[in-house]
């Protein structure tokens, strides 16, 4: 992969498939150095894209719901500092079903993964960020409140809307308190790609 490297770090967290893995690629492709997460220690096709990335590509480990694991990562990245820290990672229920229908296990298991686990991580990763750089997570058009019509994916909607309301606080309490400082910049994407989590959403 002989792209002229840039100046420009990316942690990105969950990219063994789906969308973080292309948006490793993609980084790759515009010449950042990135450091993309995995969970556990199987292989991944982000290794094979490892072996061709000329050492621009690091793969550390997170379960973004285990904070042990979470702060086990800040330790060993404490010496890095980055544009970007983009929280991909990200779970469906399964099977799908209306709120009352989904077992209560799969409910904590979505809102912990998708709502809870991304805000610890930024909390706990933030630092990292240099004061000009940005912190993103992956939201879903299906977190926006105002455009559900249709229904359906209730307690994906729902954990998605709740990270949405918990970024909106995060980049408000962090805006009163930057005074004059820089800030960073801080942000929810949502996408519409074709992954595996696509066909069943
Ligand atoms: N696909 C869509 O249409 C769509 C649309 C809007 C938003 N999104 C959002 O985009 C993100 C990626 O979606 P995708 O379609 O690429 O999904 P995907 O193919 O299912 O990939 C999900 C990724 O998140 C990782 N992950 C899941 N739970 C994790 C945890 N507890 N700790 C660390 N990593 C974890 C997975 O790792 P493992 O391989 O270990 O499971 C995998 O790398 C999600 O946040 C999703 O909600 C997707």
């Amino acid at each position: 992969m002989s792209h002229s490297p840039i100046d420009k770090n990316v942690l990105l967290i969950g990219a063994s498939r789906g969308l973080g893995y292309a948006l490793a690629q993609e980084y790759l492709k515009r010449g950042w150095h990135v450091v993309a997460t995995v969970r556990g220690l199987n292989k991944t096709k982000l290794h094979a894209l490892m072996d061709i990335s000329d050492g621009r590509l690091e793969i550390e480990t997170v379960d973004i719901t285990v904070p042990e694991q979470i702060t086990g990562l800040r330790e060993r990245l404490t010496s890095r500092r980055f544009d970007l820290l983009f929280i991909n990672a990200g779970v469906i229920n399964q099977p799908d079903g209306t709120v009352g229908e989904v077992a209560t296990e799969e409910f904590v298991r979505v809102m912990v993964t998708n709502a809870l686990s991304p805000l610890r991580v930024i909390e706990i990763l933030q630092d990292l960020v240099l004061s000009t750089g940005t912190i993103a997570v992956m939201s879903s058009g299906q977190g926006c409140v105002a455009n559900n019509v249709n229904g359906g994916h209730e307690v994906y909607r729902g954990s998605k809307a709740a990270l949405n309301t918990f970024m909106r606080s995060f980049a408000a309490c962090a805006l009163v308190s930057a005074k004059n400082d820089h800030m960073k910049h801080i942000a929810s994407w949502s996408s519409q790609p074709w992954t595996s989590m696509a066909v069943r959403l």
